[in-house]
């Protein structure tokens, strides 16, 4: 661990909403490799102010707008490093701009950008200036989904065939709750498809270490009114063989953060369940199931044991996936190009939009087969 990592954060503001940016601060302080030094956290100023005052930040360092943060920071010898970007996704491309342009690190939110021009737009941007951009899909830092990556790495699995990925909530069965997420002026195109779509499709990926090349997609918006999709799925075909499927709903009773993904190929399969994720079920074919405990004995595990902290049965979770990407996005500032590779970049961001890009176009063509957008470097 070298010296904390000065950070600022543009949204996150204490009171109504706020909720990634209280995430993304627990997450920054755990491992110690940060320290929360400005923010605008609201378009509100007197709600920037407010907050800033209540996490103890130097008042002169409390910002009424993102673009005098980066420019006045930028300025100080003592200047944050990074920024974590936990604003509407209507805003991630602009504040991203202003502090990559001021030579600031990035960490986002996803999906990056509301079109998949933009994405690019900022990942070449990003790259002219040597700024890194993180984005956080956070399930990619379990240390259990490092470990099915790492089988299917290994090669565990044989040849992958099938990957299915389903993310089912329920918070939005019925109308009211939707806020900046039932506007597609802040939202993007995508409901259900931007929210937690790109997160079932970075984590399918992330595993299987294969993109899609082409998809079939149906959507759809069961609540009268709502603007944007609440259900989407689709069939896809992947660029080292395999066939999948992917569902994504935020109306379906009785699930909260159902994240689930199985993969099998030749030799084995494999299930991770986020509700459960301190465990990897791992099935080669014909011999019993193996439930592969977090640092425990079995095939694989260096990446897993990387990213644990504490003994396997004290349970980790959410927050502390959340913390490895921070972890991980620290030491890779430190020259460590293994953790680096781990993490989701604006490359991820960009196969994000190509994804719900695609996604979009095949529905309104009634499910023909599609394929996704170039974002290749
Ligand atoms: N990775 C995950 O698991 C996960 C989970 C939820 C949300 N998200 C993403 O995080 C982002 C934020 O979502 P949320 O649920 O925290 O929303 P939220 O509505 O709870 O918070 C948004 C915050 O942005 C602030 N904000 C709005 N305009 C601003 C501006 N101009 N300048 C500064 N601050 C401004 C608001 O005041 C608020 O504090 C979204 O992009 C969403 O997709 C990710």
């Amino acid at each position: 661990m070298g010296k904390p990592i000065r950070i600022g954060m543009v949204g996150g503001g204490l009171g109504h909403g706020g909720f990634m940016g209280r995430v993304h601060r627990m997450a920054q302080r755990l491992d110690g490799e940060y320290v929360l030094a400005a923010g605008c956290f609201s378009s509100s100023a007197e709600r920037s102010r407010e907050t800033g005052d209540a996490l103890g930040l130097d008042p002169g360092r409390i910002y009424a707008d993102y673009a005098s943060m980066a420019r006045e920071e930028a300025t100080r010898d003592d200047g944050i490093e990074a920024v974590s970007i936990v604003t509407p996704n209507h805003l991630h491309v602009p504040v991203a701009r202003v502090f990559v342009e001021a030579g600031i690190h990035v960490v986002c939110e996803k999906p990056m950008a509301t079109t998949l021009a933009d994405a690019l737009a900022l990942r070449d941007l990003a790259k002219r200036h040597g700024v890194a951009v993180m984005l956080t899909h956070n399930y990619s830092g379990y240390p259990a989904v490092r470990r099915a990556r790492e089988l299917v790495a290994q090669g565990a699995l044989g040849e992958l065939r099938i990957i299915q990925v389903d993310y089912s909530q329920d918070w939005l069965t019925e109308a009211g709750n939707e806020g900046w997420r039932g506007d597609p002026d802040q939202a993007g195109p995508a409901g259900a498809l931007g929210d937690i779509g790109t997160h079932a499709y970075q984590l399918a990926t992330y595993v299987a270490g294969q993109s899609a090349t082409t998809l079939s997609a149906d959507l759809h918006t069961f609540v009268p009114h709502r603007r944007l999709d609440d259900f989407a799925q689709a069939l896809l075909r992947f660029d080292g063989g395999a066939r999948g499927r992917l569902s994504v709903s935020q109306v379906s009773p009785g699930n909260n953060n159902r994240l689930q993904l199985t993969v099998y190929g030749t030799k084995a399969g494999l299930h991770f369940d986020q509700e459960a994720p301190d465990a990897l079920m791992f099935s080669p074919l014909g011999e019993p199931a193996q439930r592969l405990d977090r640092g425990g004995p079995g095939p694989a595990g260096g990446a897993d044991r990387q990213a644990g902290r504490i003994p396997a049965g004290h349970p980790e979770g959410y927050l502390e996936a959340f913390a490895q990407l921070y972890r991980d996005f620290a030491a890779a500032r430190r020259g460590d190009t293994a953790a680096a590779a781990m993490l989701p970049d604006a490359t991820t961001g960009c196969e994000g939009l190509a994804f719900i890009e695609a996604m979009l176009a095949s529905h309104r063509a009634a499910g023909r087969w599609t394929q996704l957008p170039s974002y290749s470097d």
